[in-house]
């Protein structure tokens, strides 16, 4: 007899196509219009295939559309709180019409499923934003997904699935709502806690799951958000080793974890229920909900975008006619004397309590400092450093901008020598003269080629120190806004430092090392920085030198020390050491 909860609307939607008649449409596919799927899509998709989001049989048509951002509810009443679409490009659009069957593709090109479009239709986004996400503050990361990277047209109609979409990472985990289903029966679980999550676990979460799962007779599911999360989360390949290890300390039998592709949109309140739905599309009876559950955050003055409980509330109010019981759970704290974590509202006046930000933990994990045992168990913190090694093995670009003649590589090459005689990390120069011989050997001086050189430099720089090396890059990179460009690039995977040697022109001429100068005075060389083409000074640099009276070992010493401050380089009694 099947025990579990029934999933939302009453049948547990399956649209994938058996082999013949996938095999049949991937024939068919040929005649048919083409639409690559955006990566939030794909995610919807592959939810809408395999019964994640039942009822939902496809992507919604305007009536569906418009009744869940006015009502929550799909227009035949069935409680709903997140538009499910497919936007697409003006010419897509009109080349389509109802009736039509539209190709449904990976970014590879993969075919992963077939709509039979219903209708085609133009969306009052701003006005969806207020109703679902209730801003249309860009701030907020859903609605500035909705407005700024949503294509202008939706495409509503029912599809039927060719394969669901690859994935080669953590394959036994990712399980469908059928085999998560098909697993709690087996194991004889018919009240089931889940717990939505896009963070690393420590104790705390821990404790707080097994109290939940304990208060109500219920057994766990982890099911953390693999999809797409909120940008500056960690990433998925960590937080799944994360759960692995920590899947290890709970009571044998009483937990199961799944990832769950969701493309998160960060809407508090209605993505509460959506989350609920989708927990009982997969078997679960209950969902733990915390304080400012899918939270965007605030916006930049400080005020936040929802109230901290009004997701709670939002579910509160649905649960019986979801059938689906919100769990509420309180900030646990670690109560020093007791040495056991408890909700921070049941501790007497007095007692020492301790905790981890989320911001105290990344400064540790940047520092090396300790993280302790009660905070997170050891095998977490380790597979945390694997990917969040201190600031000391970190990679790092140093990154010259200056005139011609400037001391940008001499400078470059000493700091190079140093950092090789130092050892511990591999150091690649990208000189701007070398650059130009190797990787942008076909390219000139003019605005657009200057650009396409320092993004290419900026690509190479990000990879070195992506993967824990260091980058020194010496062009002149006259321009601010690509500059800028490959900071925000380089940032995303280590330190970025940006040095500006300011020589006057005056000095730099008179040096003139290779008679380039006298040539663009005599005209003979067009587009010459500081002669005849321009030159824009950072007002962002980490450092400034003047290079006149400063010699190139004086130079390197200052940024050395510079390296040093910000951790990337280690000192021990005042010398430099190996990290
Ligand atoms: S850029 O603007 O960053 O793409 O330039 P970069 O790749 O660093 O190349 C600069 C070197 O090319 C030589 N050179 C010129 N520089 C500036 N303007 C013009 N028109 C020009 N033509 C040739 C010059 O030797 C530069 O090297 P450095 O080491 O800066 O003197």
């Amino acid at each position: 007899m099947n025990r579990l909860i029934a999933p939302h609307g009453g049948t547990l939607v399956n649209l994938v196509a058996d082999e013949d008649q996938a095999h049949a449409m991937k024939l068919a596919s040929r005649d048919w219009p083409s639409w690559d799927l955006t990566a939030r899509q794909l995610c919807d998709l592959e939810l809408v295939l395999t019964g994640g989001f039942s009822p939902l049989h496809g992507f919604m048509t305007e009536a569906d559309y418009t009744s869940v951002v006015n009502e929550m509810r799909l227009s035949d009443g069935t409680l709903w709180p997140m538009p499910i679409t497919l936007d697409v490009t003006e010419e897509v659009a009109s080349s389509l019409e109802a009736g039509d069957t539209l190709a449904l593709r990976d970014a590879e090109g993969v075919l992963i499923a077939a709509m039979r479009v219903e209708d085609v239709y133009q969306p009052d986004r701003v006005a969806e934003a207020k109703e679902v996400f209730g801003t249309d503050s860009i701030e907020h990361p859903g609605s500035a997904h909705l407005l700024e990277r949503t294509n202008p047209y939706y495409v509503g109609g029912t599809v039927e699935g060719v394969q669901l979409p690859v994935h080669y990472d953590f394959q036994n985990l990712r399980l469908t709502p059928a085999e998560v289903r098909a697993s709690f029966e087996k194991q004889g679980w018919s009240k089931i806690v889940a717990f939505q999550t896009r963070n690393p676990m420590h104790r705390a979460h821990q404790e707080l799951t097994l109290r939940a799962a304990e208060e109500h007779g219920a057994n766990l599911l982890i099911h953390p958000v693999v999809g797409m999360t909120k940008p500056g989360d960690v990433d998925h390949y960590t937080r799944v080793r994360c759960y692995q290890a920590l899947l290890k300390r709970y009571p044998a039998d009483s937990v199961q974890l799944a990832l769950l592709p969701l493309a998160m949109r960060m809407g508090g309140p209605r993505e509460a229920v959506w989350h609920a739905i989708i927990r009982k599309n997969f078997g679960c009876t209950h969902l733990i909900v915390g304080r400012d559950h899918a939270g965007p955050g605030s916006h930049s003055d400080g005020t936040p975008f929802y109230g901290p409980y009004d997701a709670q509330d939002l579910l509160r109010k649905h649960e019986d006619e979801l059938g689906v019981t919100m769990v509420p759970f309180k900030l646990m704290v670690f109560v020093k004397d007791e040495g056991e974590y408890a909700p921070i509202d049941t501790i007497p006046e007095g007692k020492e309590t301790l905790n981890i930000s989320g911001t105290d933990l990344r400064a540790r994990l940047a520092s090396g400092a300790e993280i302790p045992e009660w905070f997170t168990y050891p095998e977490v913190v380790s597979e945390l450093r694997k990917s969040h090694p201190a600031k000391g093995q970190q990679g790092f670009t140093v990154f010259f901008t200056g005139l011609s003649g400037s001391g940008k590589s001499t400078v470059a090459n000493a700091l190079m020598v140093k950092l090789l005689e130092l050892g511990g990390r591999p150091v690649t120069l990208l000189d701007g003269d070398h650059v130009r011989k190797n990787l942008s050997s076909e390219l000139g001086f003019s605005k657009e080629h200057r650009d396409l050189n320092i993004m290419r430099i900026g690509f190479v720089a990000c990879e070195i120190t992506k993967h824990g090396g260091i980058a020194i890059c010496a062009p002149i990179a006259p321009y601010d806004y690509v500059r800028r460009e490959v900071r925000a690039n380089v940032e995303g995977g280590g330190g970025f430092i940006l040095v500006h040697l300011d020589t006057p022109l005056e000095v730099c001429e008179q040096r003139d090392r290779k008679g380039l100068y006298a040539k663009a005075r005599a005209g003979i060389i067009k587009e010459f920085t500081g002669i005849s083409d321009p030159y824009e000074a950072p007002e962002n640099a980490e450092i400034v030198i003047d290079t006149t009276a400063v010699s190139p070992e004086e130079s390197a010493t200052i940024i050395l020390d510079r390296l040093v401050k910000e951790g990337y380089l280690v000192t021990d009694k005042g010398q430099l050491v190996e990290a």
